[in-house]
């Protein structure tokens, strides 16, 4: 049946007025972001990355790929050697964003040894970054699927240095476990982990990954339900977002490394925060200050 003409007006109408409400809700004055029970908290900022959106050039503007290599420890036993992350394992598909570390190629000692640094020889790792990195306190969640070959970690996070670091991170090698070797971990840097059993495969669906940050408290959040809060080694000072996938084959943590391209999937992230760039937060207090409009706080 063929729709009349007059239902289309009506839409059309209907997406114009909605469209108008839509930009006057231009959040001059920030994100007011909803914490269940907590009570709300301010960030004057938002980052919002839809990996799907054909529209957007690349990864978009707002992100920027690692490409850093880390040096190893030739001297050391077993080695350290050199790693590198690639650019070339950060690209778009028609699902979103993938952040890959490759089928590891075989050659070189691989085995674990040492809990921080990479061991394979020259791995292609991958990397996503915030282009900015004065990130002070925030929001930061992402639509994310895990891949379902095992022997890599796969992350959301916040990073300044090894002590100033929040984490969600998802271990493929065993996907129902509890404990050291768990699925999903929840970490400040360096000491506190929990690691509770995740209750659903983080590799079979998208998920809603959610890291609150708070001076004093870093809370974990899946799929709108808080999940951990921890109150311990909680960073306070600036830093930038990031995603990454790496193995390094410790079979304590990332087991591995992987035999088949294992792929973290990204379909969007929204990060609302404060930064600390002093211009930026004058400019955030003039445009606040002279808002009139209802929604001038938006309510996330
Ligand atoms: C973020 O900045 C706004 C504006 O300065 C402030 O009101 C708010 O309390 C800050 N949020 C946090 C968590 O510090
Ligand atoms: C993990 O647990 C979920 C929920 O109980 C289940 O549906 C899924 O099949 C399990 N995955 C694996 C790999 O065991």
């Amino acid at each position: 049946m063929p729709i009349p003409k007059l239902t289309i007006m009506a839409a059309i109408l209907l997406a114009g007025l909605s469209w108008t409400q839509l930009a006057a809700a231009s959040c001059e004055c920030g994100y007011l972001v909803f914490r269940g029970s907590q009570a709300s908290v301010l960030f004057t900022n938002s980052i919002v990355t839809d990996f799907t959106d054909p529209n957007i050039n690349d990864i978009g503007s707002d992100w920027w790929r690692t490409s850093n290599s880390i040096s190893g420890d030739p001297g050391n036993v077993p080695p350290l050697l050199d790693l590198q992350y690639s650019v070339d394992n950060i690209y778009r598909d028609g699902e979103g964003l993938v952040v890959m570390t490759p089928a590891y190629s075989g050659k070189g000692p691989v085995g674990g040894g040492h809990p921080d640094l990479i061991d394979l020889p020259i791995h292609l790792l991958s990397e996503l970054r915030t282009v900015l990195e004065d990130i002070l306190y925030g929001s930061f969640r992402a639509t994310m699927k895990t891949s379902s070959v095992q022997g890599v970690c796969q992350s959301l996070f916040f990073f300044e240095s090894d002590s100033q670091e929040i984490d969600i991170e998802l271990l493929t090698g065993a996907p129902n476990e509890t404990g050291g070797t768990g699925s999903l971990h929840f970490t400040n840097q360096p000491d506190i982990t929990p690691a509770p059993e995740a209750g659903f495969d983080p590799t079979a669906d998208y998920h809603d990954y959610r890291i609150d940050w708070i001076p004093g408290k870093s809370q974990m959040w899946v799929d709108g339900v808080l999940r951990a809060t921890l109150t311990q080694e909680v960073p306070n000072i600036p830093g930038k977002i990031l995603f990454n996938s790496w193995s390094n084959g410790n079979p304590t943590w990332s087991q591995g490394p992987p035999k088949e391209n294992a792929l973290l999937r990204i379909s969007s992230t929204t990060l609302y925060f404060n930064r600390t760039n002093a211009a930026e937060n004058t400019a955030f207090s003039a445009r606040c200050a002279k808002a009139t409009g209802a929604n001038k706080v938006c309510m996330v």
